[in-house]
C-alpha cells in the first residue's frame, strides 16, 4: 500500500507554496489533472486486488476531498484579496470640481434674489402674475382708458387671444399684479411682483422683453412718508451704502396720485459711476400713492384703505449696481459675459451678510 501519510506531507508542502491563482491551478494539475499522482493511483487501482483496491481507494478519495476542500478555501481567499486591491487601486471619482464646472448665476437673478430679500425683511411677500395679461388689467383697471396716451406710450404686443372682446396683450409692466392681487386680498397688503414685462422697442437703452419689480402697500395709514422711508432703505440696503442722496421728483402716472419719480445722486469717476453722493442724478424708479379709482376698480373702499405703490427696472438697478454698461449683452447669452458678471450658486445674497 502507498505511504499516503508521506503523500499527505507532500499535498501540504505543495499547498503552502501557493500564492496566486496560477500557482493553485497548478497545484491541482499535480494532484488531480490527468496526469496528477492522485489520478494516476486511481489508474493504480484496478490493478490491485478487490480488499486492496477498497482500501487503497478509501485513502484516495479522502485525500482528493482534503485537496479539493483546500482548493476551495484558498480560491475564495485568493479571490477576495484580488477584489479589494482592484476596489483599492481602481477607484473611479465620481465627483466634479465644482469651481471649474459649475455656471453662474445670471445677473438680473442675483439683483431680483436680493430685492426679494430686502423687501422680505422689511414684511413684504412676493406675488406673481402671469405674462399674457388682459388689456383690463394691465390698462383699465390701473386708471389707463382706451383713449388714455399712456397706452400709446406703452408699445404693446398684442396676442391673439382675446378677454371680453379685448385682445390679450403681453404685459407691459408689472403693474397688473397690484390688481390681481388687491381681488384675490384683503388689505393690509405689502407684495412686491417681480417680473418680466414686454414692449415693441428695441434699441441701445430698450429691449423687447426687461424685468420689473412692482411694489404694493395697502392699509389704512400707510402714506407718502412710509412710501419714501421704505424707498430709502431699500435704496440704501441695495446699494450697500450708508449714505445716499435722493430726490423725489413729481410726476405723472395714471395708477398713483400724487406720482414722482426717484434719482439718485452719483459721481463718475473714469468710466466708473460712485452711486451715492455727487452732483449729477439717474432715475432709478416711478411711485405714488395709489389712486382711489384703482382701489375702487378692485372694490376696495378708498374712504378706508390707502396705500403706495412703486415700479423699477431690474435691468437698470443691475447696470447701476454691476458696472454693465450695455443693456443688451444681458440677453446675449455670451458664457464668457456670463461668467464674468454671474454669481456663485451658493452665495444666495442674505441682509444678515453682504447682499453681493
Ligand atoms: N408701471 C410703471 C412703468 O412701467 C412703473 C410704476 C410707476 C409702477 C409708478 C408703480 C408706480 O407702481 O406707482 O413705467
Amino acid at each position: 500500500m502507498q505511504n499516503y501519510k508521506d503523500l499527505e506531507k507532500n499535498i501540504e508542502k505543495d499547498f503552502s507554496s501557493v500564492s496566486s491563482l496560477e500557482t493553485l491551478q497548478e497545484f491541482r494539475l499535480s494532484y488531480l489533472g490527468k496526469k496528477g499522482k492522485i489520478s494516476l493511483l486511481m489508474k493504480e487501482l484496478s490493478s490491485l486486488d478487490a480488499d486492496q483496491r477498497k482500501e487503497n481507494a478509501e485513502q484516495l478519495n479522502i485525500l482528493k476531498g482534503k485537496i479539493l476542500e483546500l482548493i476551495d478555501t484558498k480560491d475564495n481567499e485568493l479571490q477576495e484579496l484580488i477584489l479589494n486591491e482592484k476596489l483599492e487601486t481602481e477607484k473611479i471619482d465620481l465627483t466634479l470640481n465644482v469651481e471649474s464646472k459649475q455656471g453662474t448665476i445670471h445677473p438680473i437673478t442675483q439683483v431680483i434674489d436680493e430685492v426679494i430679500e430686502i423687501f422680505g425683511d422689511l414684511d413684504f411677500f412676493v406675488a406673481e402674475g402671469p405674462e399674457v395679461e388682459t388689456d383690463y388689467n394691465n390698462f383699465t383697471a390701473l386708471n389707463t382708458s382706451e383713449n388714455h396716451p399712456a397706452r400709446q406710450m406703452h408699445d404693446t404686443f398684442y396676442v391673439k387671444t382675446e378677454t371680453d372682446g379685448m385682445p390679450n396683450v403681453l404685459r407691459t409692466h408689472t403693474s397688473p399684479v397690484q390688481i390681481r392681487s388687491m381681488l384675490e386680498q384683503q388689505p393690509p397688503i405689502r407684495l412686491i411682483a417681480p417680473g418680466k414685462t414686454f414692449r415693441c422697442d428695441n434699441d441701445q437703452t430698450h429691449t423687447p422683453m426687461f424685468h420689473q419689480v412692482e411694489g404694493l402697500v395697502i392699509d389704512e395709514e400707510s402714506n407718502m412718508s412710509h412710501l419714501k422711508g421704505c424707498l430709502e432703505i431699500f435704496l440704501k440696503s441695495f446699494f450697500e451704502t450708508s449714505e445716499l442722496k435722493m430726490r423725489f421728483r413729481p410726476s405723472h402716472f395714471p395708477f398713483t396720485e400724487p406720482s414722482a419719480e426717484v434719482d439718485i445722486a452719483y459721481t463718475r469717476k473714469g468710466n466708473q459711476l460712485i452711486i451715492g453722493d455727487g452732483k449729477e442724478w439717474l432715475e432709478v424708479l416711478g411711485c405714488g400713492m395709489v389712486h382711489p379709482n384703482v382701489l375702487r376698480n378692485v372694490d376696495i373702499n378708498p374712504d378706508q384703505f390707502q396705500g403706495y405703490a412703486f415700479g423699477m427696472g431690474i435691468e437698470r438697478l443691475a447696470m447701476l449696481k454691476y458696472g454693465i454698461s450695455d443693456l443688451r449683452t444681458f440677453f446675449d447669452n455670451d458664457l464668457r459675459w456670463n461668467k464674468h458678471y454671474g454669481f456663485q450658486p451658493l452665495n444666495t445674497p442674505s441682509i444678515l451678510r453682504d447682499l453681493s
